[in-house]
């Protein structure tokens, strides 16, 4: 069984003091069955919130990371920085890194590849653009991304990987995407997992719906069957706010 997963992408947003005051409300208003919540902060407050996250039973998840361990690499961030402070999860491939900091299908594949060998798990963001979408492009654009990224991986591996589907004009628009296309999407990447490796895989790796989810709409995504649970932006930057839309995914997926 695929355990439900929210994850909140709070960008760069957050001080220290407001990050672990975050964590610490929205812990004390989740409800006791709670799906897995990762909380995804900028570097600079992952061991506060992190420290704090472990005390309640949240993880801990990067936004981004540079493949290479360590060398002369200016501003960038390692698997062995994250994984020193014990960070589980990892966002990678972002559309905001694509398409504001240029990142190709090829580096995702290799901070794929990198956070695995650091035993971190990727959250592997995948979405076709407005104009992709319009040119009737989403599942071919969705096959190159999943399957670039996933090439020449361990199959093992490959159970454990979290791909969001975050399609791009979706993001912060407040336009999300219907629960039939994203469960339609989900479903073809499913099939892309399980031609690249095996039915089993695909069965066990946990697809989430990510752009403008907030805590009206959430039930809808969690209660389509190829869906896992939905990783957060807007709606993960105030603890009431985030709560309550995890408190209601766990009530439809627990239900
Ligand atoms: P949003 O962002 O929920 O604000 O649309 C989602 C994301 O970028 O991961």
């Amino acid at each position: 069984m695929r355990i439900p997963l929210i994850a909140a992408n709070w960008k760069m947003h957050k001080k220290q003091s407001e990050a672990v005051q975050f964590v610490e409300q929205c812990a004390g208003l989740l409800a006791a069955l709670k799906p897995e919540i990762v909380i995804c902060p900028a570097f600079t407050l992952l061991a506060a919130v992190g420290e704090t996250c472990r005390r309640y039973g949240l993880r801990l998840g990067a936004q981004n990371m540079f493949w290479e361990t360590a060398g002369a690499f200016t501003g960038e961030v390692s698997p062995l920085m994250l994984k020193d402070l014990q960070v589980d999860y990892v966002i990678i491939g972002h559309s905001e890194r694509r398409r504001l900091f240029g990142e190709t299908d090829r580096q995702v594949a290799q901070k794929i590849k990198a956070a695995y060998q650091h035993k971190i798990t990727p959250i592997l963001c995948v979405g076709e653009t407005l104009e992709q979408r319009q040119a009737r492009q989403t599942m071919a654009v969705i096959t190159e991304q999943v399957s670039t990224a996933l090439k020449g991986l361990d199959p093992a591996d490959v159970s454990k990987i979290v791909i969001a589907y975050e399609p791009v004009w979706a993001i912060g628009s407040g336009l999300a995407a219907t629960v039939v296309d994203a469960g339609t999407v989900a479903a073809r990447i499913r099939t892309i997992v399980s031609e690249q490796f095996s039915m089993q895989t695909a069965r066990e790796v946990r697809i989430l719906y990510g752009g403008s989810v907030n805590r009206d709409n959430i039930a809808e995504f969690m209660q389509a069957a190829e869906l896992d649970g939905a990783l957060v932006g807007g709606a993960s930057l105030e603890a009431s706010t985030f709560a309550s839309l995890v408190n209601t995914a766990a009530e439809v997926a627990f239900l």
